[in-house]
C-alpha cells in the first residue's frame, strides 16, 4: 500500500453525511417543507442543447481512440477562446504548443502535481484554506508537504503572499490558486497576479491558476482576470512557470462532459504530455467535438450568468437584513460568516428548516492558529431560482432566531 494514502482526509461529503447522520428530528423526521440541497458545488442549470444534439450527431466518433494532446481542431477553438476571453495578443499561444485537454480540470489538478514535484528536496506545495480539497490530496500523493495560505475576512478571502516567508518560497515547487474562489467567490487582482509570477521567478516555482469558475461573474463589463493575461501584461510572453485550469463544467452546466483543458508554458505542457501518456485519461472523441462547440459559443455562457445574477440579487435580499454578507466578487457560492459555529449553524438548518449548506470547517485546516473555514458556511446557489429563494427565508428565519 502506497503509505502517502494515509494522508487523504475523508471528502467534504462524507463528513456532511456524518453530520446529517447525527440528526434527532423533533417528530422523528425532518420538517414536513420539501428539502433543499446548497451544499453540493454541481451546477444545475440546464446543458445547452446545440452541445447535446452534437453529442448525439456524432456518437459514431465513439470507434476510435482519442489523441491524449487532443485534435488540433479542439485545441484551436480552445486556444482561439482563450485569446478573446483574457484579451491576449493575435498568436501569443500556440495550439500546438501551449494547450492540452484534459477530462475536467480535477484529475488534471490531482496528477498535475505527480508530474512535477521533485520529492528529492523536501518540497512545498502552497494552496489555498479553505480550499478544494483535490489540491491537498495531490500534494501528499505527489510526496510534497502542503502548505496552507490563510484567506480570511480580514483579507477579503484573499490570499496575502506578502505574509508567506521567504523559508517558504525557497522550498516551494509549486502554488496552487482558485480565481474565482472556492468556496470563498473572491477574484485574485492581475497585480497580486503579477506579484506572484514575480515570486514565481524569483524562487523558480510553478503557479498552477485553477480559474474553473472564471465564466461565473456578476459585472459582464468587469470579467476575472486570468494569470496568462497576468503573465502577458508583465512581459512573460513564454508563460514560464504559469499554468491555467479550465473547465466546461461550470460555464456551460456539463460537469458530466468532463471536459477542460490546462494552457500555458509551453515546456510544462510537453512533460505534462508526456505523462499523461501514461496517465491514459484521453477525452473521449465524441466530447471533443462537443466542446468545441461549447467554447466557440458566449451567449449561452452568458445566458448561464443571467440566471446565478438574478438568485444572488435575491438571495442577498432576503439575509442580508439579518447577517452581514455581501455580494461575492464571482462563481456561484455564498461563504457565509455565521454567528455560531458553523457546525452547529449547518446542523440546526438542517434540523429545522430542511435545508442543507456545508459547514466551512470542513473544507479548511487548521494551520498557523487559526482555522479560517470555522464559523463559515458556504451555500451553493444552483438550485433554481425558487428553491433558492425558500432556501434562504428559511435560513434567515433561522437567523431571526439566534438574535
Ligand atoms: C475549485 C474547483 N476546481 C476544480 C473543480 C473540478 O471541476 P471539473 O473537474 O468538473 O472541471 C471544482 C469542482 O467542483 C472546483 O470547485
Amino acid at each position: 500500500m502506497n503509505p502517502d494514502l494515509k494522508n487523504l482526509q475523508p471528502y467534504p461529503f462524507e463528513k456532511l453525511k456524518e453530520l446529517k447522520a447525527s440528526c434527532q428530528f423533533e417528530n422523528g423526521e425532518p420538517p414536513l417543507e420539501e428539502h433543499i440541497a446548497l451544499s453540493i458545488g454541481e451546477p444545475k442549470h440546464e446543458a445547452p442543447k446545440f452541445v447535446l444534439d452534437c453529442i448525439a450527431d456524432n456518437l459514431n466518433k465513439i470507434n476510435r481512440y482519442p489523441l491524449t494532446k487532443g485534435d488540433i481542431e479542439l485545441r484551436t477553438a480552445i486556444t482561439n477562446w482563450l485569446t478573446r476571453r483574457f484579451k491576449l495578443s493575435t498568436n501569443a499561444l500556440d495550439p500546438k504548443k501551449h494547450v492540452l485537454p484534459v477530462t475536467g480540470t480535477r484529475e488534471a489538478l490531482f496528477s498535475f502535481a505527480q508530474c512535477f514535484i521533485d520529492r528529492t528536496d523536501t518540497p512545498l506545495i502552497l494552496m489555498p484554506n479553505p480550499f478544494y480539497q483535490i489540491y491537498e490530496g495531490a500534494a501528499y500523493l505527489s510526496g510534497a508537504e502542503p502548505y496552507f495560505y490563510n484567506t480570511t475576512k480580514e483579507s477579503r478571502y484573499l490570499p496575502d503572499f506578502d505574509a508567506i516567508e521567504e523559508t517558504t518560497w525557497q522550498r516551494c515547487q509549486l502554488i496552487y490558486i482558485c480565481t474565482p474562489g472556492n468556496p470563498t467567490g473572491s477574484v485574485i487582482s492581475k497585480q497580486q497576479l503579477i506579484k506572484l509570477i514575480e515570486l514565481s521567478k524569483q524562487y523558480d516555482f510553478i503557479i498552477a491558476s485553477d480559474e474553473c469558475y472564471s465564466e461565473i461573474y456578476f459585472d459582464e463589463n468587469n470579467p476575472p482576470t486570468g494569470l496568462l493575461e497576468a503573465a502577458e501584461e508583465c512581459g512573460n510572453t513564454n508563460f514560464n512557470n504559469c499554468i491555467v485550469f479550465h473547465s466546461l463544467s461550470k460555464r456551460s452546466n456539463l460537469p458530466g462532459m468532463r471536459s477542460g483543458f490546462v494552457a500555458g508554458d509551453a515546456q510544462l505542457i510537453k512533460a505534462y504530455l508526456l505523462y499523461r501518456t501514461y496517465h491514459g485519461c484521453a477525452m473521449p472523441p465524441v466530447h471533443q467535438i462537443a466542446s468545441i462547440k461549447a467554447w466557440d459559443d458566449e451567449e449561452h455562457v452568458k445566458q448561464n450568468r443571467e440566471l446565478y445574477v438574478k438568485k444572488f440579487a435575491a438571495v442577498i435580499e432576503i439575509l442580508s437584513p439579518v447577517i452581514d454578507l455581501s455580494m461575492p466578487d464571482a462563481g456561484f457560492y455564498l461563504w457565509l460568516n455565521t454567528p455560531i459555529n458553523d457546525e452547529k449553524f449547518a446542523k440546526e438548518i438542517y434540523k429545522k428548516q430542511n435545508v442543507t449548506v456545508l459547514p466551512g470547517s470542513y473544507l479548511s485546516r487548521a494551520y498557523n492558529g487559526t482555522n479560517p473555514g470555522e464559523n463559515h458556511v458556504r451555500m451553493a446557489l444552483v438550485a433554481p431560482y425558487d428553491e433558492c429563494v425558500t432556501a434562504a427565508k428559511r435560513i434567515k428565519e433561522y437567523l431571526q432566531t439566534l438574535n
